[in-house]
């Protein structure tokens, strides 16, 4: 069998990656062989996570790999935060969209999730740690929005420059 063919990864500020994804109406043939290509997407480009809306795709789904020997894929489908931590914490952020940027986000220590699994099996997860700030993070994907938008607007715009100058570079290239 070959192997799953990579999804292209939108790059901000790509306008698309502000697309509010749809329900999953089906875990059917269509998601069934979106998933494998979402993680081999993932795991090319040694991230941890992965929402559909990164690959130009509005679907509630995410792909999750936070284990060391990347080994460990967690497949959420139509993802729902049951309960969040009231405890905060700031930790350090990048984004397979956001390229070569990492900076503070504050997130929930802890979060308890409900959703699908690849069988379209109904599961809840309790995450903590860099588990539960990765689905927090993707989950944002999947409601358009781009962890930089907890930035201010001056780095922002600097991110932004900064990214629309380096895809100018490698288009020249
Ligand atoms: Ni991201």
């Amino acid at each position: 069998m070959n192997p799953p063919e990579l999804l292209p990864i939108l790059r901000y500020p790509d306008p698309r990656l502000h697309t509010v994804a749809k329900t999953v109406a089906a875990v059917d043939d269509r998601i069934r062989a979106l998933i494998p290509r979402m993680l081999a997407t993932m795991y090319d480009a040694n991230g941890i996570g992965l929402a559909a809306t990164q690959v130009d795709i509005h679907v509630r789904l995410i792909v999750i790999d936070v284990s060391e020997a990347r080994d460990q894929p967690l497949v959420l489908i139509n993802p729902v935060i049951e309960w969040a931590s009231e405890e905060t914490r700031k930790g350090e952020e990048g984004c397979l969209s956001v390229p070569g940027i990492y900076d503070g986000v504050e997130r929930s220590v802890a979060v308890r999730v409900r959703a699908l699994d690849a069988e379209g099996v109904e599961r809840s997860i309790e995450a903590q740690g860099m588990l539960a700030v990765c689905i927090q993070h993707e989950m944002d994907h999947l409601m358009g929005k781009v962890f930089v938008e907890y930035l201010s607007p001056l780095k922002r715009n600097r991110i932004k420059s900064k990214l629309v100058k380096a895809q100018r570079e490698a288009e020249r290239a």
